[in-house]
C-alpha cells in the first residue's frame, strides 16, 4: 500500500513521500517560493547579488540565475559552484577578508572581479598580477547590527571589511599598488534588520562616497549593500519587511551618491537568506521520545534523526524554527506535549529547541510514534550550506519542488566517501 499522504498547509510537498523517496534527514527547497522571492527583487532599478554562502546547491544558484540574479562567493569552492550552475565568471564576485591561495589560483582563471574586505588583499592581487581585476571595497562602516551577537558585521567586535576611516588611504594604496579598476564601495548591513539601523548604513555609505572624492584616482562606479532583508521565523510575530521602504532607502543614497562623485552610479544589493530561507524545510524522522527527571521537574525530549551537523543554527545562534510533527501513516495526532527537541550527535547542545545561551526550551508539539517526520520550516538559508561531518554523519540529501514534482538535487553521502582521501600511513598498520 502507498504510504498515506500527510497533508500541511504551508508545504508544497508530502513529508511522507519525501522519507520514502530520499531518506531522512532531506532537505526540500521549493522553485516556485525561490522564484517568488527572487522576482520581488528585481525590476527595482538594482543589481540583485546572491550571497550563495546562504545555501549555495548548484540546483539553487541555476535556478536564480535564470532569474537574472548575479552571485557572490566566498572561495575558490563557491566561484566553482557558481561557474558549474552556469553563472558568467564577470558576473561572479569573490567576496573574502583573507584571501586564500585556492582563491588566487581561482581569479587567475575566471578573472572575477573582487570585493576586498581587508587591506592586505590590494597588496596581494597586485603580488599576484590580478591588478586589472575589478575591485570594489568592503567597509566596515564603525558600527554593526545582527540577529545574534555572532552575525554582528559591523563594529570593532566585527572582522569584516576596510574600516571606514583607512578608506582614502587604502584608495591611495591601490593607486600605488597600480589597480586600475577599483570601481566601488560594499558595506553590510548585518542580517536582520531595522529601518533606523539601514538609514544609518545608507548615511555611511554617502559618507564614504565623500571619502572617495576626496581621495581622487578612482571612479566609484557601483554602491552594494550586503544582508538587511530579514525573514520573518516566527510565523505571526516578526515585523513583516518593508520591501518598498528598503529600496526607497537605498535608491535615495544612491542618488545621493551620483550627486556627490557627479557620475551615475549602480546601486547593487546582495541579500541570502531573504531568497533561500523560506523556500527550504528539513525533514527528519522521529526516532523516539524519553523523560528526564520526575515529577514537575520531568523534561520530555523527542529525538530526531538530524542533529546540528545538518542544520547549525540553534546550536550556533539559538534560532528558532518553527517545527511540524506529521504522523507516518496519516493517523490524527490528537495528544499534545511540550517537549525539547534534539538530535542524534554526542553533543549536548544537539538540541533544535534552545535559546541565545544554550538554555534547552520545550515546544508544544502533538505527540509522535517512532516512524513519524519532524519538519523543521524555514531552513533553506544556512542549513545544508553548513552541514558538516559531525561524528562521522553524512552530508544531507536536498530535493527540489519543481512544477509540483519532487526532484533530488543531492543524493545523500554515502558512507565510504568519508574515506576517500583519509590514509593510515604503513607505519600504523
Ligand atoms: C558580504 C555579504 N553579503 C551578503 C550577505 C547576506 O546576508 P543575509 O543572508 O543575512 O541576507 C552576507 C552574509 O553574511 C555577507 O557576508
Amino acid at each position: 500500500m502507498p504510504p498515506a499522504l500527510a497533508e500541511s498547509s504551508t508545504l508544497p510537498y508530502s513529508p511522507v513521500e519525501v522519507a520514502s523517496r530520499f531518506g531522512t534527514p532531506t532537505y526540500v527547497y521549493d522553485a516556485a517560493t525561490l522564484r517568488a522571492r527572487a522576482r520581488s527583487l528585481t525590476g527595482r532599478g538594482a543589481t540583485i547579488r546572491y550571497a550563495q554562502k546562504a545555501n549555495n546547491n548548484t540546483a539553487v544558484l541555476a535556478l536564480l540565475r535564470a532569474e537574472g540574479v548575479v552571485v557572490d562567493a566566498v572561495t575558490a569552492g563557491e566561484i566553482h559552484r557558481a561557474l558549474a550552475a552556469g553563472h558568467e565568471p564577470a558576473d561572479v564576485v569573490y567576496t573574502a577578508d583573507v584571501f586564500d591561495r585556492d582563491a588566487v589560483e581561482a581569479l587567475h582563471r575566471h578573472g572575477c572581479p573582487v570585493n576586498a574586505g581587508s587591506p592586505n588583499m590590494l597588496a596581494q592581487l597586485a603580488d599576484a598580477g590580478l591588478e586589472h581585476l575589478p575591485v570594489t571595497l568592503r567597509l566596515n562602516p564603525g558600527f554593526g547590527h545582527g540577529h545574534s551577537r555572532k552575525v554582528n558585521t559591523g563594529g570593532t567586535s566585527s572582522k569584516h571589511g576596510i574600516w571606514h576611516e583607512q578608506l582614502e588611504a587604502v584608495l591611495t594604496q591601490a593607486t600605488s599598488l597600480g589597480l586600475s579598476r577599483v570601481r566601488g564601495l560594499h558595506m553590510h548591513i548585518g542580517s536582520g534588520s531595522d529601518f533606523a539601523h539601514l538609514h544609518h548604513v545608507c548615511d555611511a555609505m554617502v559618507a564614504a562616497a565623500e571619502a572617495w572624492k576626496a581621495a581622487g584616482g578612482h571612479e566609484l562606479e557601483v554602491i552594494s549593500a550586503g544582508g538587511g532583508l530579514p525573514i520573518p521565523y516566527r510565523k505571526g510575530e516578526d515585523e513583516p519587511l518593508d520591501l518598498d521602504r528598503f529600496f526607497e532607502a537605498w535608491t535615495e543614497a544612491r542618488d545621493r551618491v551620483c550627486a556627490i562623485v557627479g557620475r551615475e552610479v549602480e546601486l547593487e544589493v546582495e541579500p541570502g537568506r531573504y531568497l533561500a530561507a523560506e523556500a527550504g524545510s528539513l525533514v527528519a524522522e522521529v526516532r523516539g521520545t524519553k523523560t528526564q527527571g520526575e515529577g514537575d521537574d520531568a523534561v520530555d525530549y523527542l529525538l530526531i534523526d538530524a542533529g546540528f551537523n545538518d542544520l547549525l543554527r540553534p546550536a550556533m545562534y539559538g534560532a528558532y524554527h518553527h517545527l511540524e510533527v506529521f504522523a507516518a501513516d496519516g493517523r490524527e495526532l490528537t495528544r499534545e506535549r511540550d517537549y525539547v527537541v534534539a538530535g542524534p550527535l554526542c553533543e549536548s547542545c544537539d538540541v533544535f529547541t534552545q535559546g541565545d545561551e544554550g538554555v534547552v526550551q520545550s515546544r508544544r508539539l502533538p505527540v509522535p510514534e517512532p516512524g513519524d517526520l519532524l519538519v523543521i520550516h524555514d531552513a533553506g538559508a544556512y542549513g545544508a550550506a553548513m552541514a558538516s561531518r559531525y561524528n562521522g554523519r553524512r552530508l544531507t540529501a536536498e530535493a527540489m519542488v519543481i512544477d509540483g514534482e519532487l526532484h533530488e538535487i543531492r543524493a545523500r553521502e554515502p558512507i565510504d566517501e568519508q574515506l576517500r582521501y583519509e590514509h593510515i600511513p604503513d607505519q600504523l598498520q
